[in-house]
């Protein structure tokens, strides 16, 4: 059982929503993230500059992290949109921006680092360099073709700790990579995008993963050992919504235990729906299971406050978080992303915190179309 100081919140039910965190050198004042969302406003991959009031906003309305949404790292076709935002060159100065606003009013700020690998934009077609992957593929039905070279994934890594040295001399306070949801370290973890039979593919999960760990340890020697990292993981891919390449806690913690050993601080487990159990036999969630096997902290994520998943259409309003409050309290996990609900009402947080959840502003598809 974790004892939460009860100094923050007004409404005592949400005090362990509000109790303050520490990870590495960074100290949070509540438990509350933003969770990464790109926002397609970004001409070029330039963000646009009211990129650093949106992110503000969120920093005064009472989150503890806001976390940019994925930002391409220095590769031609780390990204897979025209309007989706890069972390490299003209761009840097809008993040500088965003970091000082953010910064300016208290708050902490986060940055997603992505590679989109294979997973490119049908409507679009948007591919401005080679495409990268591990073994050419992005459906898993299709035949396997010219991967990534040795040359190829040492670019990229080295890309990756680039980006994070850049990101942590800006002022951001710690970074996440994105491991999940079927982009380029995932098709690496993932047996039907990775084919390989080299040192980067292989028959387990261990040997898949060396990508993703090589990656993270070159980070941290970009960023020093001090630096909070995460890493978001998850099981669903975006080109299988139902895939499931973990099915029991040995192969998760043969998984993470070495990616905790390169460098990973806090793991972001990406579920649209925080209650569903990992594993049958327990009520533990994906964030749960990182946690206790690895030791590292764990975020959890999936529909905090709404009454309906990512899939959902139409509105959708506040659901109650009694059973988020109560597995938080119990030390499941330490941390809690929030999406949708943030990008409806970017005073959530303080809502929440002074009980004054009758305020909260509805989900709907139509916040996504707007910076507000
Ligand atoms: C508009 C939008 C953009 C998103 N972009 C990202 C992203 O850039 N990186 C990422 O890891 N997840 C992304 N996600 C997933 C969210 O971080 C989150 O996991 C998901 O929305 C579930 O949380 P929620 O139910 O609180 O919205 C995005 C979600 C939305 C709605």
């Amino acid at each position: 059982m974790t004892s939460f100081s009860t100094a923050n919140a007004t409404n005592p039910e949400m005090e362990p929503l509000f109790a303050p965190f520490k990870i590495k050198g960074l100290e949070l004042p509540n438990r509350v993230v933003m969770s990464p969302m790109s926002r397609y406003v970004s001409p070029g991959g330039i963000p646009p500059a009211d990129f650093a009031a949106y992110h503000r906003r969120r920093a005064e309305g009472g989150v503890g992290l806001v976390m940019t949404g994925a930002t391409g790292i220095a590769r031609p076709a780390s990204n897979n949109d025209p309007n989706l935002a890069v972390f490299h060159s003209e761009a840097l100065p809008v993040w500088q921006d965003v970091v000082d606003s953010v910064h300016a009013a208290s708050g902490k700020i986060g940055l997603q680092l992505w590679h989109a690998g294979s997973v490119w934009n049908r409507d679009t077609d948007f591919r401005p360099g080679p495409i990268e992957s591990p073994s050419g593929i992005n459906d898993p039905w299709l035949p396997a073709s010219q991967g990534m070279s040795e040359n190829d994934i040492a670019d990229t890594i080295a890309a990756f700790a680039t980006a994070a040295g850049t990101a942590k001399a800006m002022g951001f306070d710690a970074i996440e990579i994105h491991g999940a949801h079927g982009f380029l370290i995932d098709q690496f973890f993932w047996k039907e995008t990775n084919r390989r039979n080299d040192k980067w593919g292989g028959e387990t999960l261990a040997e898949r993963a060396r990508f993703g760990i090589e990656v993270m340890r070159a980070i941290r020697r970009a960023v020093g050992p001090k630096f909070p990292l995460f890493m978001r993981i998850s099981q669903w891919k975006a080109q299988d919504y139902s895939a499931r390449p973990i099915e029991t806690p040995a192969e998760l913690e043969m998984w993470l235990g070495p990616l905790a050993d390169a460098g990973v601080d806090l793991f972001h487990c990406s579920q649209r729906r925080f209650w569903e159990p990992e594993f049958e036999f327990s009520e533990m969630n994906l964030a749960g299971w990182a946690k206790k096997l690895t030791g590292r902290a764990s975020m959890t994520v999936g529909s905090v406050g709404l009454t309906g998943d990512f899939f959902h259409r139409g509105q959708l309003r506040h659901a109650a978080l009694d059973d988020l409050i109560r597995r938080l309290e119990a030390g499941e996990f330490d941390l809690v992303a929030v999406g949708r609900a943030l990008l409806a009402d970017a005073a959530w947080a303080e809502k929440i915190r002074e009980g004054r959840e009758a305020e909260l502003k509805p989900f709907g598809r139509e916040v996504q179309e707007t910076l507000r």
